[in-house]
């Protein structure tokens, strides 16, 4: 037997995804076919007599001879949209469908769909949506996608060349070669695109079509199936459902699963084990996210189907989690492999690197890949809210290294009672629901601690720096020698040691001969001054009229190694900043030719 292909619909946000499942039901509806699709969990099955109808001529046109028994849609929101992607040892969808808004093309969840494919190695099409809204673009009900097409004007077609080809064009960069569907020579190696409008049902018989072919065509091995098989699926979401309390909506991608079979659930810590007291499917035709829908019980859900499933001990479940059947025999082998399913997962290292969290093991797993993709290194990746212990780990990171001290959490919050400890904390906490948004965020805190950080390695380095001893200004001879000082160029700080512009005599050239105790401007003590600043400074070690004179010129003495530091921050020094620089490497040189070189 073959059972239905699995078909997810990925897409950036607001491109048309939800719409164009939408469309496809209502197509059956107008053609007066009441039951003909069930819009089961989260997932729509369509039937091969719907395919049939739909497609109508074409399907003669292209010779196809449809063999499967339909397929079966599944919609995924905005922002876990490769979510549940992923089953063990394989794909959950057996092919997707990437939606692209025409006009907006590439988006950067367009992105994250296509890389995530691309690793999962899932065979996809693209749904170009929405040409009803390019520019001058003129709907003809009663007429095919490409008779539709070839009825615009060229000002029309060439705007949708236009676009097409940009599309094309990054598809080209990901490494996909992308052509329009009826151009296509071979689907092994080019992935069809086919220009639709999901709003007014233009191009679904044509999408529908290269589904069923592609499927039939290159996966009929992966689709061959035994009701007998054991059951296998993954749960899509948790629910609270008005007399059943907690509900699972799960899609079934293997085997028939029955009222009265024992479940196991993988769970964090020890697998869920629990009965099956009742399965729902969705009255045909309505849509599950209605409240007012009923459901209708079910003896049996045969995959690949999405079904609600009531049960007791679902408390805790957590959406994308694998679910198995098992008999009284084999229940604790079922136990073991469906939890070293999810340890395969979930990170924990004594290693340096971030800490993530997030509500779903797809979306962990999305998270994961994508950031060794960045060459980020991870300590621990796990799921649920961010506890005190997650908190501690990032902490951990801190002294060794600080673009390390970050918790990203995709979906998850601040358990309450880590609340408290982390505002005590000083590591950072990123907390989004939409995966590219934690990832920019994450991105401007590195390039900012980054900077943080050089800015700290400036602090502890001696800044260049000129200063002069104002004439008729000594305040004291010594102990300390307290004198007018004017800044020339530079910042003159704290503790910065200071050499002559000409020494004394050669064994003090390029040497410190004193340094800088404290700073008074008017009355009030300053820790820095900066260019054109006259002020009174304290000087150590050092008597006017023996070491320094009125009138001397003074840098600050920089040491090779600083200088260096200084040279690779340049961009963090002002222009007369550099410019003393030259000059301090000028009076070393004098007696180390290669000094700083
Ligand atoms: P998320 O679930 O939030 O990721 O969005 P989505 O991809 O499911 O988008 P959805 O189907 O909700 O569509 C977003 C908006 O675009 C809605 O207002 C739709 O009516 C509109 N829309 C979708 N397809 C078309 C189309 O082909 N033409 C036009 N004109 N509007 C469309
Ligand atoms: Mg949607």
């Amino acid at each position: 037997m073959i059972r239905k292909p699995i078909v997810t619909i990925l897409g950036h946000v607001d491109h048309g995804k939800t719409k164009l499942l939408d469309s496809i039901r209502r197509t059956t509806v107008v053609d007066r076919e009441a039951g003909a699709i069930t819009q089961a969990i989260g997932a729509s099955i369509v039937p091969i007599e719907t395919i049939q109808r739909v497609c109508g001529s074409l399907l003669k046109k292209m010779n196809l001879n449809l063999t499967i028994p339909g397929l079966l849609f599944i919609d995924t929101p905005g922002h876990a949209a490769f979510a549940n992607l992923r089953k063990r040892g394989g794909n959950l969808a057996d092919i997707a469908v990437v939606v692209i808004d025409i006009r907006e093309g590439f988006m950067p969840q367009t992105i994250e769909a296509l890389e995530i494919l691309k690793k999962y190695k899932t065979p996809f099409v693209v749904a170009l949506n929405k040409i009803d809204l390019i520019d001058g673009w003129k709907m003809h009900e009663d007429k095919t996608l490409m008779e539709e097409f070839a009825l615009q004007t060229p000002q029309v077609q060439s705007l949708f060349e236009t676009r097409f080809y940009e599309i094309v064009g990054k598809l080209y960069e990901l490494g996909f070669e992308g052509e329009r569907f009826d151009r296509i020579s071979d689907y092994t190696k080019q992935i069809g695109m086919i220009p639709i409008s999901a709003k007014m049902g233009k191009g679904l018989a044509e999408l529908l079509m290269v589904l069923a072919g592609l499927t039939q065509r290159y996966l009929n091995e992966n689709l061959k199936y035994d009701v007998n098989n054991p059951v296998k699926g993954i749960v899509l979401e948790v629910k609270e459902e008005q007399g059943l309390g907690k509900t699972i909506d799960v899609i079934i991608y293997d085997g028939t699963l029955h009222v009265n079979d024992t479940i196991v659930i993988a769970n964090i810590g020890d697998p869920i084990v629990t009965k099956v007291r009742a399965l729902f499917e969705p009255q045909p035709l309505q849509e599950m996210r209605d409240k007012k829908s009923k459901f209708i019980s079910a003896k049996q859900a045969i995959a690949a189907t999405g079904v609600k499933i009531s049960a007791p001990e679902l408390d805790n479940v957590i959406a994308g989690m694998p679910i198995k059947v098992a008999t009284a025999e084999n229940l604790q082998d079922v136990k073991d492999e469906i939890q070293k399913e999810i340890d395969e997962v979930l990170i924990e290292t004594d290693k340096d690197g971030i800490v993530i969290k997030a509500d779903t093991l797809g979306s962990l797993e999305a998270l994961i890949y994508l950031l060794k993709e960045r060459k980020i290194s991870i300590r621990k990746a796990s799921l649920g809210e961010i506890s005190k212990k997650d908190i501690a780990e990032a902490e951990a990171n801190k002294e060794k290294d600080p673009l390390h001290a970050i918790i990203l959490a995709f979906n998850a919050v601040i358990s309450a009672d880590a609340q408290h400890y982390a505002q005590k904390s000083t590591i950072k906490i990123l907390t989004n629901n939409v995966i590219y948004r934690l990832l920019e965020e994450f991105d401007k805190w590195l390039e900012e601690e980054k900077k943080n950080i050089e800015k700290q390695k400036m602090r502890q380095v001696t800044l260049p720096c000129k200063i002069k001893l104002m004439p008729n200004y000594v305040f004291r001879q010594n102990n300390p020698a307290i004198v007018g000082t004017e800044v020339l160029a530079g910042v003159l700080r704290i503790n910065t040691p200071l050499m002559k512009e000409k020494a004394n005599n050669a064994e003090q050239e390029g040497k410190a001969i004193t340094s800088v105790k404290s700073m008074k401007i008017d009355k009030d003590n300053v820790q820095e001054a900066g260019i054109g600043k006259q002020l009174a400074v304290a000087y150590d070690d050092v008597t006017v009229g023996r070491q320094i004179f009125e009138g001397d010129i003074l840098y600050s003495a920089i040491s090779e190694e600083e200088f260096r530091k200084l040279k690779e921050f340049k961009q963090h020094l002002k222009k007369e900043e550099i410019e003393i620089l030259k000059e301090i490497s000028l009076i070393m040189r004098k007696k180390n030719p290669l000094w700083g070189i």
